[in-house]
């Protein structure tokens, strides 16, 4: 989806997390679900069952504690933690992978210990945008003072607070992750890209955001389409975990 112009804003945060909500409303999940926020931090944005047991895990003890819809806290780091095998009804990993050095660890981690019917929730930046290429090749003391002089958040950057260190892998690609994903025995439910800082940015400082639209669209045209382009430059991934049983069954119908 291409900006018309910076007046015009692409789909919000706030319009993406309603659309994950609704489809999170309409999966059928057991009486009891059992839930996994992987890298919880200090707030969920996902509403579940309210018969949910919610489980966090977050490598940083203070975000941990600033969690309080958590029933269970792990101080852990997702890309090692051994969960055991198909004990989550959900797993959601909200803004985390783009700050592990080997996410598809915590991947694997993941799709072992989701349950049959059951959906890993991800949301990060997309790598293939100007905003994840930005991220990605800035150094870190430039995301603090983004945070500070453009979010107005001073304490950015200090006592476990956003931003937090980004390596944002290229395996994290849309097509790759996807892929990656499908490898492992599940599939896209629902896939959506988004654009979930600028139009906030563009409420505070409007002339970063038209220089990013024209940076970002001159990108596009100079990589035929590959990088860049605008109101992408978040994603949502909602993969499936297939039951296993009705593979068996499709299986042996086909052969
Ligand atoms: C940008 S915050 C996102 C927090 C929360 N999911 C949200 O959307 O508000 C990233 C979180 O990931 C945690 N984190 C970073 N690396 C981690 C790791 N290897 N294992 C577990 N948590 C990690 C950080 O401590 C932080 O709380």
């Amino acid at each position: 989806m291409l900006y018309a112009a910076p007046d015009k804003l692409p789909m919000t945060r706030q319009e993406i997390l309603s659309e994950l909500q609704r489809f999170v409303d309409c999966h059928p999940f057991p009486d009891r679900p059992v839930i996994l926020e992987a890298g919880c931090g200090s707030r969920s944005h996902v509403a579940f069952p309210a018969a949910s047991r919610m489980v966090g895990i977050d490598i940083s003890e203070k975000q941990l504690v600033r969690n309080d819809a958590l029933q269970e806290r792990i101080m852990g780091d997702i890309q090692d933690y051994d969960f055991a095998p198909g004990s989550f009804d959900a797993i959601i990993c909200w803004d985390v992978l783009e700050h592990l050095k080997e996410p598809t660890r915590a991947l694997d981690r993941f799709f072992d210990a989701i349950r049959a019917n059951g959906l890993v929730i991800l949301g990060l930046p997309n790598i293939l945008s100007l905003w994840g290429l930005t991220t990605k090749y800035s150094p870190y003391w430039l995301h603090v003072w983004f945070y500070r002089k453009v979010f107005k958040k001073q304490e950015a950057g200090r006592d476990d607070n956003p931003p937090f260190l980004t390596y944002l892998r290229w395996s994290l690609a849309p097509g790759a992750l996807q892929c990656y994903a499908q490898g492992r025995g599940l599939s896209v439910a629902l896939y959506r890209q988004y654009d979930p800082l600028l139009p906030s940015v563009q409420r505070r400082k409007k002339w970063i955001t038209r220089l990013y639209v024209i940076l970002a669209r001159t990108l596009r045209l100079l990589t035929l389409g590959r990088l860049g382009g605008t109101g992408n430059s978040g994603l949502i991934l909602v993969l499936h975990k297939n039951n296993m049983e009705q593979n068996d069954n499709e299986h042996d119908n086909i052969s």
